[in-house]
């Protein structure tokens, strides 16, 4: 991806729906000189979403939207991105589906994180069902967002060994600590810095 605004950080927006570590660790990237991206947004589809402090902390617009009628919040939610010039969204622990009509608006700058090896292990659960199936390895990936879900073009993945004793939530919380370094280097990787 070219970087279209000269040498301007690229406007982002980051989606949540919960606790934000990942955007949090996407704002202090941000923040680096080296960083391709500013993150100029915050969208919530949660209002009680813990991420949401990160708006007050960091002094960063938030937006918190109801998905119920998805059409209708994707059409706020398109005019909110322009209103703020956005040019690229990074989905970060965010808990609802966009619409194929919403990804083309933003075709290839859509990035997600996700919590496993994919192409293997999309959806929720994840590691429960890595477990269970008495895997080696997990991890976790950034993509590009398609219109089918967990399935677009892979960007970078992590690999994370499995321990013996690992439960669901240790599990997670090491997968976690590799996502925060993995999003700022995917983002790097994309704008080829
Ligand atoms: C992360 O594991 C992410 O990969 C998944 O949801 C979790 C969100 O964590 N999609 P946080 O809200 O960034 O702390």
């Amino acid at each position: 991806m070219a970087l279209s605004t000269g040498f301007d950080k690229i406007k982002t927006a980051v989606f949540i729906s919960g606790k934000g570590s990942n955007l949090k660790s996407l704002i202090k990237f941000s923040k680096n000189k080296r960083s391709p991206i500013s993150i100029d947004l915050i969208i919530s589809s949660n209002s009680k979403a813990l991420g949401l402090n990160y708006s007050k902390n960091f002094n960063i617009k938030k937006k918190i939207l109801n998905f119920n009628n998805k059409r209708l919040v994707e059409n706020k939610l398109l005019l909110e991105l322009k209103k703020n010039n956005i040019e690229m969204i990074c989905l970060a622990g965010f808990m609802k589906i966009l619409s194929k009509r919403f990804i083309k608006n933003f075709k290839n700058k859509i990035l997600n994180i996700h919590p496993s090896l994919l192409p293997k292990y999309k959806g929720l659960n994840t590691h429960q069902r890595v477990l269970n199936n008495n895997e080696k390895f997990s991890g976790c990936t950034v993509h590009f967002v398609s219109a089918k879900l967990d399935s677009g073009k892979i960007i970078l993945q992590k690999k994370v060994k499995i321990k013996k004793n690992d439960t669901k939530k240790t599990l997670a919380k090491r997968i976690l600590v590799q996502e925060h370094k993995l999003y700022p280097k995917a983002i790097l990787k994309v704008f080829n810095f």
